[in-house]
């Protein structure tokens, strides 16, 4: 019997995750089927619940509908409780359990693929949406000596600041809007939709410490932040080892084996 798994979304047409998957469970001899479904925009938990009827045995929720698989979870990890959201569902006998692996996903490529110690490090991360809230308290078990939330509309990114407040962490935690960002970063995530409108948020000149790293959640094109950065002199990466290990860690959940990542960077990197 070949286990069958299925990612959502809306759009969903131009997901790789297929991709991901099948490349992961050629690599690793494992027998399943991965395959792309659009989910309509009022029908989500319809959709999910008649995969599950058809014998799916776990899913990946993406845009719009993280927030709607966290709330369909009957269990969830304790990384999804902190973001607020699910991108993995693992369909068990009366349970759906509920799991978030895109901050684990970023702090993989940064730490493994790209080679950073984040331990002591000034991190600004843009953005206040959900994509910031997953990624904010994986980066902040890395131990940096500062995570400076920036956002256009300052009292998001301070309303996230006292969530991780409240649930225990934060130390180094602090926030506000661009007029706000001072001193040099070694490490600058865009986890805003700006480059979605090919918009770059206004980030001061000089921001960038020496051998720092900017990176975009974005992937596929240069994006006006990249753009930017580079001028600065600064390293740039986007999203696409994210998306990759992300995959990776919902793979190890579902079959308990863990895929190599990097031949699967470069396959989808020389597409
Ligand atoms: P996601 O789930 O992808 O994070 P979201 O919850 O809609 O999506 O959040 C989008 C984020 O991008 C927000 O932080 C938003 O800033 P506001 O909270 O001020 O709206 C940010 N954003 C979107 N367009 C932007 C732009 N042109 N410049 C700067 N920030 C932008």
């Amino acid at each position: 019997m070949t286990d069958r798994y299925a990612v959502f979304g809306n759009p969903i047409t131009h997901s790789k995750s297929p991709r991901i998957h099948a490349a992961f469970a050629e690599q690793t001899g494992q027998n399943l089927a991965y395959e792309a479904r659009l989910a309509p925009l009022d029908g989500f938990a319809a959709a999910v619940a008649g995969f599950r009827d058809e014998g799916g045995r776990g899913a990946n929720v993406t845009v719009p509908f993280k927030e709607q698989a966290y709330a369909l979870s009957t269990s969830l990890s304790a990384r999804a409780r902190a973001a607020g959201a699910v991108n993995t569902l693992t369909f068990a006998a009366d349970d759906v359990l509920g799991d978030n692996t895109d901050g684990v996903g970023l702090v993989n490529d940064l730490t493994g693929n790209l080679g950073l110690d984040l331990a002591g490090k000034r991190i600004l991360l843009m953005g206040a949406g959900g994509a910031a809230r997953g990624v904010m308290p994986p980066l902040l078990e890395q131990g940096p000596a500062e995570l400076f939330i920036v956002n256009r509309t300052a009292a998001k990114a301070e309303e996230l600041v006292a969530l991780a407040y409240s649930q225990g962490v934060g130390a180094t935690l602090a926030a506000g809007g661009y007029a706000d960002v001072s001193g040099r970063f070694d490490l600058v995530i865009n986890a805003t939709a700006a480059s979605l409108s090919g918009d770059l948020p206004p980030l001061p000149a000089g921001l960038f410490a020496d051998g720092a790293l900017a990176y975009d959640m974005m992937y596929g094109k240069d994006t006006p932040f990249l753009a930017f950065a580079r001028r600065e002199g600064a390293r740039c990466a986007d999203g696409l080892g994210m998306l990759v290990e992300q995959a990776a860690e919902a793979f190890f959940l579902w079959r308990g084996v863990r895929p190599a990542t990097a031949p699967v960077i470069a396959l989808l990197r020389a597409n």
